[in-house]
């Protein structure tokens, strides 16, 4: 068959470590799926390679890994050239979209190159929050009317397949409640302050561990938690949520004394994103710390573990939890997305 031929744009956690784990996957995915996958293009910072007869994943990976750019990939890389110019000039069935969030810049350069690659008929893999928090419908709409796919189960609680469970496999439900800890280094933290941890030490060891990164407003002020649960009220409840609409408190003004005393009254306490039913059909959306109980669904969360709970009018009430050490199963949400692009069924 012909491989399905991918542009990746974006090569950090996410981006290296998709080309490093793709490379071991690639006899089963061809044993498995008839499948060959062929990157031909990939983007970062600093400039883009391209190659229509491939580029080798392992070896952009071991470019980024060497603190490189993919601009030094031998014969094809070219500094300063851009992901979108990329993305219009390159001849791909593909996108895999992984570069950073930047909701200060309008979501750019992941808007614009997820724009451009659906108007020229590409599929679009993204793990990227921003352009769907900033473009959701309008993504959508283009989606639909230029015939390609648009996934994103890796924008919300790492590589927990949240979107996918609430948007497939809960179709011809009515969803009354979405509650998701959809953040793992808020959990961390707070775990760390009511172990007795001073606050700056618990940021310090976040960062140590990899699972804070930049001044950490991001995270820590809750708008992280906020635009997952933004994707997720509009993918899974088919609300049309922006982030204005999320009542949003983070866990800098947390009281450690609050923390320390619910956790001796066996309460677990978690950035809680939470998007409630309301009678009229809306939903409210909330971000707040929020003490657990033992008996809640992720009420036993550990500390790099992130949930979800979905309150069904049907189906009960359906939970799923991941632990995520590292940021591997992120990057292959990707893999996911892509699979259930060009694999007609799983059920054999
Ligand atoms: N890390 C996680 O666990 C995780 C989980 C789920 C979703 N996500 C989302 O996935 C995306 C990628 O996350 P990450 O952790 O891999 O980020 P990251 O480590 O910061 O890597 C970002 C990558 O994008 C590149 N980049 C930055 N600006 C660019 C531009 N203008 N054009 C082209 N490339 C550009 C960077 O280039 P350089 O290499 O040159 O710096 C880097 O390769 C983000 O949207 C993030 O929110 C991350």
């Amino acid at each position: 068959m012909q491989p399905i031929r991918y542009v990746l744009v974006g090569l950090g956690n996410l981006g290296r470590r998709f080309c490093e784990v793709i490379v071991e996957k690639a006899p089963l995915l061809r044993e498995r799926y008839d499948l060959e996958l062929a990157l031909v293009g990939a983007a970062d910072s600093r400039g883009a390679a391209y190659d229509a007869n491939g580029l080798d994943p392992a070896r952009v990976a071991a470019i980024k890994q060497a603190g490189g750019s993919v601009a030094d990939y031998p014969g094809a890389g070219r500094a300063g050239w851009g992901a979108l110019a990329l993305v219009q000039a390159a001849e791909a069935d593909v996108l895999l979209e992984a570069s950073p969030v930047n909701l200060a810049q309008g979501a750019e350069p992941g808007l614009s190159c997820i724009r451009a690659a659906m108007r020229k008929g590409m599929h679009v893999v993204t793990p990227n929050k921003g352009p769907l928090v900033v473009a959701y419908r309008e993504l959508h709409d283009l989606a639909k009317a230029n015939g390609v796919q648009l996934r994103f189960d890796g924008t919300v609680a790492g590589g927990l397949p949240a979107i996918n469970l609430g948007a497939r496999d809960l179709r011809g439900a009515v969803v009354r409640r979405i509650e998701a800890v959809p953040n793992l280094v808020t959990g961390y933290v707070m775990d760390l302050l009511a172990d007795g941890v001073a606050w700056d030490e618990a940021l310090a060891r976040a960062r140590d561990e990899g699972v804070l990164e930049g001044d950490g407003s991001w995270d820590l002020e809750g708008w992280d938690a906020a635009a997952k649960l933004v994707i997720l009220t509009n993918a899974v409840a088919n609300f049309p949520a922006t982030l204005d609409d999320v009542q949003r408190d983070g866990i800098t003004g947390v009281d450690v004394a609050v923390l320390t005393a619910a956790r001796q009254q066996g309460q677990l306490y978690r950035l809680l994103a939470r998007a409630e039913r309301q009678p009229g059909g809306d939903y409210a959306l909330s971000v707040i710390p929020t003490p657990l109980p033992l008996d809640h669904p992720l009420g036993r969360l550990g500390s790099k573990q992130m949930g979800v709970v979905y309150t069904t009018d049907i189906y009960g009430v359906i939970t799923a939890i991941i632990d995520e050490p590292d940021p591997i199963p992120s990057a292959m949400s990707m893999l996911r997305d892509l699979l259930d692009i060009y694999v007609e069924s799983v059920l054999q």
